[in-house]
């Protein structure tokens, strides 16, 4: 079922970067999902005929009318029709790569630049954006980039994505004929394929949600404190089998941890701007030890080098029996592992997509080969 948000009154992120490293505060996030008043009475005076209440009455309905204008801009056919232009996606992709590693972009979106690189953190954020689908319902899913609303954009699970979020908004205002959904995927694959990762397949047709009420509700992504039974419940939700979500996971070659975001620090090998099979031969050739954290919480690290760790839930999949096999197929066997994620990412990426049939499927060449 559908989650429907009570947060209507909540704007998206604004299109702007002067606001790229502000959130909204807790209590101001708490205090916009007050209900609305009902703007005028539906009680008729008994004793009648009082202008003020008449004036009252009037006022109410039309400031009514002017903020359900503002929450619906399309409605009256006045607003700019956004999707409506023809879009260059072979130039945003060279746009998005020219960004990757720009690190003149990092005084707007404060410290994301961690290792040369912005890839990672775009490509979670096309994971996150994509990753609350649901097969039986068929909600969710990259179609309506909901995350730029209130509370999804808040959910734990989406700490630090605003960073990616706010990176892609020039590109966005360069090409307004895109929608955040298109934009977003298309950042995903662009960084897989520019930090050394497969070819994904990928096609336009992914229509923006006008409000809040597009949001997924929170709880629908993986969490890394829980076991091997969780994440398969989390994808098996989504319509992934065990070996796809081991593909999947695959994806942790690029990026790291954060302690501001995930509460988890640092990454999961010595190269994660490189896209490789090296996660797979990490976690199956190292020795991993506990590694309490500040925060209360705890994760594994490699012995020889604590820097590099694993999330709870990641040695959890590699202790069952049946997600290990496909751990040692990929640690053996790149070519084998680039052919199954780039079909299950670009799986991932089509969840919920209401794909008329006849859109251009794009393979982009690696700017960065
Ligand atoms: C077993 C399921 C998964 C769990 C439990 C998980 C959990 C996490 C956590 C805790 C982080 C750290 C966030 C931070 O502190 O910045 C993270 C980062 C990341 N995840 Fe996952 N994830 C999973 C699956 C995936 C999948 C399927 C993809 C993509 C296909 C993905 C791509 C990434 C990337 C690229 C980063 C690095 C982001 C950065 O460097 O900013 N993850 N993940």
């Amino acid at each position: 079922m559908a989650f429907r948000c009570l947060a209507t009154r909540i704007k998206p992120n604004g299109p702007g970067l002067s606001g790229a490293v502000t959130t909204l505060s807790t209590s101001s996030f708490r205090a916009s999902l007050q209900p609305m008043k009902r703007p005028y009475s539906t009680h008729q005076s008994r004793e009648g005929g009082s202008n003020i209440m008449l004036f009252v009455g009037l006022t109410a309905l039309g400031g009514a009318g002017h903020y359900y204008y503002r929450q619906n801009p399309n409605l009256f056919g006045t607003a700019k029709k956004v999707n409506s232009e023809p879009v260059d996606y072979e130039q945003v992709y060279k746009d998005i790569s020219a960004i990757l590693e720009n690190n003149d972009v990092s005084i707007f979106v404060n410290h994301s630049y961690d290792d040369g690189s912005y890839g990672p953190v775009l490509l979670r954020l096309a994971w996150h954006a994509s990753g609350t689908y649901d097969v039986e319902t068929k909600t969710g899913g990259s179609n309506s980039a909901s995350m730029r609303f209130e509370p999804e954009a808040s959910h734990g699970a989406n700490n630090g994505l605003k960073i990616a979020r706010d990176l892609l908004e020039p590109i966005k205002a360069k090409y307004p004929g895109i929608s955040y959904g298109d934009l977003w995927t298309l950042a995903g694959v662009c960084a897989i394929q520019e930090l050394g990762g497969p070819s994904i397949s990928w096609r336009p047709g992914r229509t923006d949600g006008l409000n809040a009420e597009s949001c997924a509700r929170d709880g629908l992504l993986p969490d890394a404190t829980k076991k091997e039974n969780h994440i398969r419940d989390i994808f098996y939700r989504m319509g992934f089998d065990d070996q796809e979500i081991v593909a999947l996971t695959g994806a942790h070659a690029l990026g790291r941890c954060h302690p501001d975001r995930s509460g988890f620090d640092g990454p999961w090998s010595e190269q994660p701007t490189l896209f490789s099979n090296e996660y797979y031969k990490v976690i199956s050739e190292r020795q991993w030890v506990k590694k309490d954290l500040e925060n209360g919480g705890w994760q594994w690290v490699d012995k020889s080098n604590p820097s590099v760790m694993m999330l709870p839930a990641e040695i959890a999949m590699f202790n069952d029996k049946e997600f290990r096999k496909y751990f040692e197929l990929y640690a053996k066997d790149q070519d084998k592992f680039f052919k199954d994620f780039a079909k299950a990412f670009g799986k991932l990426i089509e969840l919920g997509v209401p794909f008329k049939g006849d859109e251009k499927v794009y393979k982009f060449e690696p700017v960065d080969a």
